[in-house]
């Protein structure tokens, strides 16, 4: 359990809302485990019929909390990440997933997405990826799905120089369905969610699954665990951590990969 997470079930849309504005809603291991167990609650009771991810504040999420990821890289490697699990959950969603998505979607904020069935964007929504800034790698079968999603190029020029792509692009791009006045993204969002639970859910369960390669998703989600677990405890992802806590820039110059 977790106050940054709000869970809420109302007429077949359970909804997972971020609550922790005041750091843009980085993600705390507590945190990914509330949203592994909504994720989990959604797949085993049949009274839920689409899962609507948002976030409070004016980021949707900085990502993966930075003094989080510096603490994971201490933990045992078989200790698995309440990440990995939120993730692993993602890929084998049969129901419905529902993104509103307003300022800030940093790495696995934007990554999610791309497990998600409709994602709708505020007009100031900027979307990133930058794990190899953290000196990291791409997660969340990102490093399938996105260049499926966006081209090669377009997608290593987000993993390798890690600058925002702004909404439109973002559309344009393919990785959403619609740019919306930020008032409005809530209720479009949910509007959506809400025609969803009246389609019919067996239907829409095998749809995804037959859009959505699964074998390749988890094969892809085990190499990219291995190495991120790796590049965790790397000198430049110690240097990477440290110049966040620092407000400065990372120096990799004459640090050992
Ligand atoms: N982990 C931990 N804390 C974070 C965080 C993160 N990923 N992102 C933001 N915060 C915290 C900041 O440290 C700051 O805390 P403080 O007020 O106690 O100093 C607070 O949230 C506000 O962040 P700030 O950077 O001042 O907001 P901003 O609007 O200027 O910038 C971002 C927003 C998201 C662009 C910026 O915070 C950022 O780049 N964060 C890191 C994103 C990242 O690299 N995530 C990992 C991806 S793999």
């Amino acid at each position: 359990m977790t106050e940054f997470v709000h869970v809420e079930q109302t007429s077949g849309v359970l909804t997972l809302t971020l609550k922790r504005p005041e750091k843009k809603n980085a993600l705390t291991n507590a945190m990914y485990a509330a949203l592994a167990d909504g994720l989990e609650r959604a797949e085993n009771e049949e009274s839920i019929r689409v899962v609507l991810f948002q976030g409070d504040g004016d980021s949707f999420t900085a990502g993966n909390d930075l003094a989080d990821f510096s603490a994971a890289a201490t933990r045992t490697a078989n200790e698995e990440r309440q990440s990995a699990r939120f993730i692993r959950g993602l890929a084998r969603a049969t129901k419905p997933l529902v993104a509103a998505v307003q300022g800030n979607a940093v790495g696995v904020g934007t990554t999610m997405l791309l497990h998600c069935d409709l994602v709708f964007l505020a007009d100031n929504a900027k979307l990133a990826t930058p794990f190899v800034n953290l000196a990291l790698v791409p997660e969340a079968a990102s490093s399938l799905l996105l260049p499926l999603r966006v081209g090669y190029v377009r997608a290593y020029q987000m993993f390798a120089l890690g600058e925002p792509i702004d909404a439109q692009t973002a559309l344009a791009w393919g990785i959403a369905n619609a740019v919306v006045p930020a008032e409005d993204l809530r209720s479009r969002a949910r509007d959506a969610a809400e025609v969803l639970v009246t389609r019919p859910a067996g239907s829409l369960m095998h749809t995804k699954q037959l859009m959505r390669d699964a074998q390749a998703m988890t094969r892809q989600l085990d190499r990219e665990l291995s190495i991120f677990s790796e590049r965790l405890t790397s000198n430049e992802a110690k240097e990477a951590f440290q110049a966040f806590a620092e407000r400065r820039k990372p120096n990799f110059a004459n640090v050992e990969g």
